[in-house]
């Protein structure tokens, strides 16, 4: 196997014969308590909102792996001239110092094709350090504390390179 380098990891776009990788990431117990949404996902529900997501031009889901291996996935939602982040890991692939390359790399192939975008933000619970670290690297700036769904928030933003 090659080193976990970098280079060696592979980037690219969702389809629908991704449903089962991102079903059990979704699910994890740690991306559960981290969402916004706590609640377990039903099969059929994935499904369904994996093919809406897919064909939507509002919807971007880039998924990496490292030999073959699933690691993790980076999703953008654009909303006007923002588009909202997020990122999640496989367990066995946490603590390995690779959200902030991920992120990177997610931004990088994201902002290429959504040129109008001009802000992405990210809102990550106040205890997920090792979120809010990952995203203060690669150049996030905190913003406000905000409440969605009676739940506590931090609200980060990136400014695109693309207002300029
Ligand atoms: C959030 C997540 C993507 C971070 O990835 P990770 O593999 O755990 O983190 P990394 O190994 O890349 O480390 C990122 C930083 O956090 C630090 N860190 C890791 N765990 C930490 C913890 N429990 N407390 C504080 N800092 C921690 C690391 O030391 C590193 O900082 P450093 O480079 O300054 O040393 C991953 O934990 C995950 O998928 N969590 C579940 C889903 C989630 O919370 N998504 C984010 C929603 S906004």
């Amino acid at each position: 196997m090659s080193e976990l380098t970098l280079e060696n990891i592979i980037i690219r776009e969702a389809s629908l014969n991704d449903a089962k990788i991102l079903f059990e990431l979704s699910n994890d117990d740690r991306v559960r308590e981290n969402s916004i949404n706590t609640d377990k996902i039903e099969w059929e529900n994935h499904v369904n909102w994996l093919k809406e997501k897919i064909i939507s031009s509002n919807y971007y889901i880039y998924l990496f792996f490292y030999d073959k291996n699933f690691i993790g996935q980076v999703k953008f939602e654009i909303e006007d001239k923002e588009a909202i982040i997020s990122i999640s890991i496989v367990n066995e692939y946490r603590g390995k110092k690779l959200a902030a390359p991920m992120l990177l790399k997610g931004i990088e192939s994201f902002l290429k094709i959504a040129k109008n975008v001009e802000k992405i933000v990210a809102y990550i619970r106040p205890e997920n350090q090792s979120s809010i670290k990952s995203f203060n690297k690669v150049g996030f700036n905190f913003h406000e504390q905000t409440m969605i769904k009676k739940i506590k928030f931090n609200k980060y933003f990136l400014v695109s390179k693309n207002s300029e």
